[in-house]
């Protein structure tokens, strides 16, 4: 342990502690901009500047907190009249290059640079205002990069290409004229990004977001010619709470529920049935795999379309081993606008679907091909993100946390345990773990919890036995963490050996969508535990905890589909996958 004195105060820190760590331990505040918790420290604001103080002789050297580690008999001033003034000059140098656009701003409220300024007190700035005319890159809808708007921390670059791997951003230019944007000064359209929205997540200013024209719901909802459906996605319900105030990792699905209604949505179905319906699906297609010779083999999960864009464009020799069945919101649109629009009898170009995702990336799969059309109709009209979502309960004047509960309707709303967990990295894993059992062997699980592959490990590894036969999984979250176990395919398979892993769960975002790009802000790996405990809790809580259990998943099978994998089920809830240029995404 280090030893070390921070504000008169002794403490004891592990090797490799920053200070600013270190006083975060101690309930000490120092104030941060370019640092960010999922992130190395790139140190480039120099808010966070503290004084180390010489104990012999008294003479004060001022670092960077956030990347200076911690060494022995290191006596540390936190706060003083003369750091003050150095931070309240940092601020006032990043506003001079910055618009007072916060009236109108999309983190106006949630702005980490906003709310210093507002810490500080800064009502005046002495230096002169420079803005650098820079054109919003709008190009690749639902992100939005306002140029204008950029500090330049380097956070979203760091995101992009350390976590994810994908390297659509870096710094262009040189000296004074470097800058932040896409790759070799292109559009985000003309760049491999994923849409993945994490870059956003990480932005703390206005300068990444994502935007989508949320009031228009309210003139959907009011439309006489249209029946407004919605659904929401696993993990929304454990994260929205925290924009109204509630403690992070509440399940809030019946509120939510309820603010719908009263929003004006007509019927209300919930994601996590088509989570139980995407589990029958795939599982039978892994099975189907697993035991029919010459089957393309590992199988690769295909519900997240951050993995399922990164894989068009940088691995066109594994689209054959992406599992055809859709992501569950695509398989809820199909079957909202045939299943059940036949039962109450409304043409499905009546139907306007609203989708509620913790995802950036859920708006372009509502219109990646034309196998999202499968009713006839878009299946999914538009796609809100969670920080979206709260923005439309706002504005409808809803007091959300005061809300009483209500339940989802029928027949495509209720759910089982594993539709839930979908939201954390690994739920996809450990429901499709709990059906294969059943499909396989006939029995049910014992135990249907499947904890090997739960956490936050990058790539996670188990064996099931399924009646004898070990099929190997793998679990990636993370864009970054999925080239090595790619690769590793690759040389099994080169050098002649046994495959590596039979079925491999693949999800964008660190944590799976518990911190998708579109989920409230703070992403770091305290929210996701919580939030993705939340979500075991929720299915700990499930009376029926398999997706083959959920009697509305047999009933549609027996009214309507006859099977998993028949061929109506393959032309309403598989799709296909193209090989895609990564700079032209052609
Ligand atoms: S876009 Fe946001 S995250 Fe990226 S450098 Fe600019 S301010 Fe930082
Ligand atoms: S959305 Fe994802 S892939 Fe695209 S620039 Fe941002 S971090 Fe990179
Ligand atoms: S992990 Fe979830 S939130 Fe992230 S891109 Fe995939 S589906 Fe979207
Ligand atoms: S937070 Fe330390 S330099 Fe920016």
């Amino acid at each position: 342990m280090i030893n070390l004195t921070i504000n008169g105060k002794e403490v004891s820190v592990e090797p490799g502690t920053t200070i600013l760590q270190a006083a975060q331990q101690m309930n000490i505040k120092i104030p941060s901009l370019c640092y960010n918790k999922d992130l190395p420290a790139w140190a480039s604001c120099g808010i966070c500047v503290i004084k180390n103080v010489d104990p012999r002789t008294g003479r004060a050297r001022m670092a960077r907190a956030c990347c200076t580690e911690c060494t022995p008999g290191m006596n540390i001033v936190t706060n003083d009249l003369e750091l003050t003034k150095a931070r309240r000059t940092v601020l006032e140098l990043i506003l001079a290059n910055h618009p007072d656009d916060c009236l109108k701003c999309n983190r106006s409220g949630q702005c980490e640079l906003q709310n210093l300024a507002a810490e500080f007190g800064l009502r005046s700035n002495r230096f002169t205002k420079i803005i650098r005319e820079q054109p919003t890159d709008a190009s690749y809808a639902p992100i939005v990069f306002d140029r204008k708007k950029c500090i330049s921390c380097g956070r979203c670059v760091e995101t992009c290409q350390m976590m994810q791997n994908v390297w659509a951003l870096e710094y262009t230019g040189r000296g004074d004229k470097t800058v932040i944007g896409p790759v070799a000064g292109a559009d985000l359209a003309h760049s491999p990004c994923i849409r993945c929205g994490q870059c956003a997540a990480h932005c703390p200013t206005g300068a990444i977001t994502t935007h989508t024209p949320v009031e228009e719901v309210f003139a959907k909802v009011a439309d006489p010619e249209l029946t407004p459906v919605v659904s929401i996605a696993p993990s929304v319900r454990a994260a929205l709470g925290e924009e109204f105030g509630m403690p992070v990792g509440t399940i809030t699905t019946g509120k939510i529920y309820t603010a719908l209604r009263m929003i004006g949505f007509k019927y209300i179905f919930d994601t996590n049935f088509a989570a139980d319906l995407t589990i029958m699906e795939e599982g039978t297609e892994l099975v189907h795999r697993l035991t029919t010779k010459g089957s393309v083999l590992p199988m690769f999960t295909s519900c997240c379309p951050g993995w399922v864009d990164y894989a068009e464009k940088n691995y066109h020799d594994l689209l054959p081993n992406l599992s055809t069945a859709k992501s569950p919101q695509q398989m809820q649109g199909a079957i909202t606008k045939t299943y059940w629009a036949e039962q109450v009898k409304v043409a499905p170009d009546k139907i306007f679907h609203l989708s509620i995702m913790p995802c950036t990336a859920k708006a372009y799969e509502a219109i990646r091909n034309e196998d999202m059309r499968s009713s006839g109709a878009q299946d999914i009209d538009m796609v809100l993100t969670t920080r979206e979502f709260a923005s439309l309960i706002r504005q409808a004047g809803i007091d959300f946390a005061s809300l009483e509960d209500s339940e989802a309707d029928s027949p495509i709303g209720p759910y089982s345990g594993a539709g839930t967990i979908f939201g954390a990295t690994g739920g996809v894993m450990e429901a499709a773990v709990r059906t294969a059992y059943k499909l396989v062997t006939g029995k049910e699980l014992g135990n249907v919890e499947y904890t090997p592959v739960r956490g936050l490990d990058g790539v996670k590894k188990a064996e099931v036995d399924l009646n004898g036969t070990k099929v190997k999984l793998a679990v990636i979250h993370q864009m970054g963490n999925v080239d090595a176990v790619v690769q590793e395919i690759r040389k099994a398979a080169a050098e002649g050996k046994e495959r590596p892993y039979d079925f491999i769960e693949v999800m964008a975002c660190k944590g799976g969508c518990v911190t998708g790009g579109g989920q409230p802000y703070g992403h770091c790996d305290e929210l996701r535990e919580k939030r993705a405990a939340a979500l075991y809790k929720d299915d700990e809580n499930h009376e029926i905890r398999c997706s083959h259990q959920n009697p509305l998943i047999t009933k549609i099978y027996k009214e309507y589909f006859d099977e998993p994998n028949s061929k109506k089920a393959h032309h309403l809830l598989h799709t296909h996958y193209t090989p895609r240029d990564i700079y032209s995404n052609k």
